[in-house]
């Protein structure tokens, strides 16, 4: 497991990739060098109290560098996306546990939303290793599309753009030869985990799903994170904590 640690890192490179969401490099070696797709980093917010959370996207371990991808939704992240390249800012990370696909060999990751960030991260890593891996993505419309590539699958709600449909459409195209072998993971809002998790448990298949609670300190310490997961006590489920046992859980432990 990565250590984690607090770190005042560099802003290298920014870009919007459409009118809402920029994608941000960050100078940090120990980040780029130790995260696992699925963890997250927390990153300072200018004039904002708390940082805010984000799945790490993508790392450049050569030069150092890790990215994340950041809609805008609030103060916090107007803010950021605000940011200056050459800027510094305060970095938790990485945090969480990340994705385990170990004793996998065909890898089949699915995301929504900002969760195509850490997805992307999965897809890279996967890719070097030199797993079998499909992914598939769903969007509102061709102009959410984002971070997309040809060899994925793509879903849009509307159809202007890829299958017309959810992601289940796109995962229903998927013909799945060695279930014992088979990992889905996805990450997104919680309507489309749950429903990705029902999918892959009708096929037999194990599913990983990344929380996106909201969050304080990031470190396990304010409680406010909690995602309720099934647990033999009386009441039947248990609370933990997305940002320190999460935020990537067994879709069929969740309590949705
Ligand atoms: C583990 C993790 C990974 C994440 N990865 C990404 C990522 O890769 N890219 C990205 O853009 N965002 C990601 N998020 C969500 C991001 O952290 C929030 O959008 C951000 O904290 C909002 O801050 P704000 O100050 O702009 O908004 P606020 O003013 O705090 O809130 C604005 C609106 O956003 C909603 N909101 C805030 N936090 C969340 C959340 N965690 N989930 C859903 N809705 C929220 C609020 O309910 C409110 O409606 C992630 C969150 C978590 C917990
Ligand atoms: S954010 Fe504080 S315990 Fe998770």
């Amino acid at each position: 497991m990565a250590t984690r640690k607090e770190y005042r890192i560099k802003l290298v490179s920014k870009e919007f990739l459409n009118s809402d969401t920029c994608y941000l490099g960050f100078n940090c070696p120990e980040i780029a060098s130790s995260a696992i797709p699925g963890q997250f980093v927390n990153i300072s917010a200018g004039t904002v109290f708390l940082k805010r959370p984000f799945g790490i996207a993508s790392v450049d371990i050569e030069n150092g560098i890790f990215y994340i991808g950041v809609k805008v939704v609030g103060k916090g992240t107007s803010e950021i996306s605000g940011f200056e390249t050459g800027m510094d800012v305060d970095c938790l990370g990485p945090l969480g546990n990340g994705f385990d696909f170990e004793g996998f060999e065909n890898i089949i990751l699915t995301g929504g939303g900002t969760g195509v960030f850490p997805i992307n991260f999965a897809y890279e890593t996967l890719t070097a290793q030199g797993k079998k891996v499909t992914v598939c993505e769903g969007f509102r419309n061709a102009s959410q599309v984002i971070l997309n590539k040809p060899a994925y699958i793509l879903t849009t709600d509307c159809g202007d753009t890829g299958i017309k449909g959810t992601v289940i459409a796109g995962l229903d195209t998927i013909s799945i030869n060695d279930p014992e072998k088979t990992l889905v993971c996805c990450v997104g809002p919680i309507p489309m985990m749950k429903a990705v998790g029902t999918w892959a448990s009708e096929k037999g298949l194990k599913c990983l799903v990344s929380m996106e609670q909201r969050m304080a300190c990031g470190a396990g310490i304010c409680l406010c994170c909690t995602v309720k997961v099934k647990d033999d006590g009386p009441d039947g489920y248990k609370n933990v904590r997305c940002c320190k046992e999460g935020p990537v859980f067994d879709s069929r432990e969740v309590v949705w």
